[in-house]
């Protein structure tokens, strides 16, 4: 299969390049500095089509694009993985610029990602898209009271639940293709943007999700899960 991972090269994005590369796929990480690119292209030698784009911006649409088309005409997996922590926890101290940022990001990345590729995606015969969402988006877990108070940014808690509204959204427009898109939370990963309560490595969690997502079928559209965990709510 051909795999595009938003963020790979580092955390858990690098892990799904390397488990996906070591199971003979072809990977295309996409990565906003040209450090990342030339440490990849040393580190996977085959199969490894590094991409240079910063997904916040416009330009990396087009970007994606010509990029891609440079080694390909079809993608089977895109994997929307790139992301920023927040930083502030209350409502008095925190900037709309961060809000801005996060969103920009975690929504509006995933939906330059997705026209970027969407082309390459209609090419293959079984093509998804899985959003790296989080446990902090579910409007469900905050409402149940699930999170502790003050432990958490707005901005993050927000920005990943535009991309769960997103993921349905784009879920009812092209499930017709049909081109499967599903919300997942990876785990509490111990990596620079993990929370204080972290507790999986990020090699464990890229496990679970490639073998979740090999056995997986169609019914995974439009759903959100914790890989090989639970199916959560939204
Ligand atoms: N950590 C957790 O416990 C946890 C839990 C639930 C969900 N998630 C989600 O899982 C995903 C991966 O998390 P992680 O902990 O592995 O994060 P991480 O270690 O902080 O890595 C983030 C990756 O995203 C890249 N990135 C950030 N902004 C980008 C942009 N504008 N364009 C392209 N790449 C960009 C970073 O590149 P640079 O190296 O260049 O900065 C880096 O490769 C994120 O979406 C996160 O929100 C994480």
């Amino acid at each position: 299969m051909n795999v595009l991972i938003t963020g790979g090269n580092r955390g858990l994005g690098l892990e799904l390049v390397r488990i996906f590369h070591e199971n003979g796929h072809s990977v295309f990480p996409v990565v906003k500095r040209k450090e990342s690119l030339v440490f990849l292209s040393e580190t996977f030698t085959d199969r490894c089509f590094p991409i240079l784009t910063d997904v916040s911006k416009d330009e990396s649409i087009v970007e994606l694009t010509s990029q891609i088309s440079l080694h390909t005409h079809y993608i089977d997996i895109v994997i929307n993985n790139a992301g920023i922590p927040g930083k502030t926890y209350e409502i008095e101290k925190i900037s709309t610029q961060e809000l801005m940022d996060l969103f920009n990001v975690h929504c509006l990345g995933v939906v330059r990602t997705v026209q970027a590729t969407l082309t390459y995606l209609r090419n293959s015969e079984n093509p998804r898209i899985i959003n790296l969402s989080s446990r902090l988006g579910s409007l469900s877990k905050m409402s149940s009271g699930e999170f502790s108070k003050g432990k958490f940014s707005y901005s993050y808690r927000i920005a990943k639940a535009a991309q769960n509204m997103l993921t349905l959204c784009l879920d009812q427009e092209l499930g017709d293709i049909p081109i499967s898109v599903t919300a997942i939370h990876p785990g509490k990963l111990q990596t620079s943007s993990g929370a204080y309560d972290a507790n999986m490595r990020p090699e464990d969690a890229a496990t679970n999700i490639y073998s979740w997502l090999l056995n997986s079928k169609r019914d995974i559209s439009g759903r959100f899960f914790e890989p090989l965990v639970t199916e959560m709510n939204w």
